[in-house]
């Protein structure tokens, strides 16, 4: 049986402001392990090509953190806690938002061509996933 981490719920939820290098040319940003993100990354993923109307997420994870950038155009990340949720719009390159584990995520209202980028503190593992809400709902009680 997995280990469930203590939830540290949406009060651990938080927008990171990466570094803006602003230039005529162009503006540049970028991200270290351990000092724009509170974890070391062992993995980064990205959503795109997402059609109109559709739905990401639908999960928790029971030790994975996650920072999710809105890479090109924008989207919204519901989050639940067990106790309550909160609606994130994301729409800027240089505004991360922290997910610490134990927090059930959807993803919605993506704009066309818009880029979900996800930094993870570990790689790909599907043991680490909740993907039945009840037992979410059950594991945080
Ligand atoms: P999933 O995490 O459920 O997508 P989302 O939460 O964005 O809707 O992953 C969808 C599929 O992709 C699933 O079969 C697992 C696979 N996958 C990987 O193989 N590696 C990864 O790093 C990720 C994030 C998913």
């Amino acid at each position: 049986m997995s280990t469930v981490q203590t939830a540290a719920g949406l009060a651990a939820c938080h927008l990171i402001a990466f570094p803006r290098i602003e230039d005529r040319r162009g503006n540049l940003s970028f991200v270290e392990n351990d000092t724009q993100v509170p974890f070391a990354m062992q993995r980064v993923y990205w959503l795109y090509d997402v059609p109109g109307g559709a739905e990401r997420g639908g999960h928790a994870h029971r030790d994975l953190e996650q920072v999710v950038v809105a890479m090109s155009g924008s989207f919204d990340l519901v989050l639940d806690d067990g106790v309550i949720s909160q609606r994130f719009h994301l729409n800027r390159s240089y505004v991360g938002l922290y997910i610490p584990s134990m927090v059930w995520r959807e993803i919605d209202n993506f704009s066309s061509g818009s880029v979900c980028m996800v930094l993870a503190s570990k790689p790909y593992d599907e043991a680490d996933y909740i993907r039945d809400q009840d037992e979410f709902r059950s594991a945080v009680r």
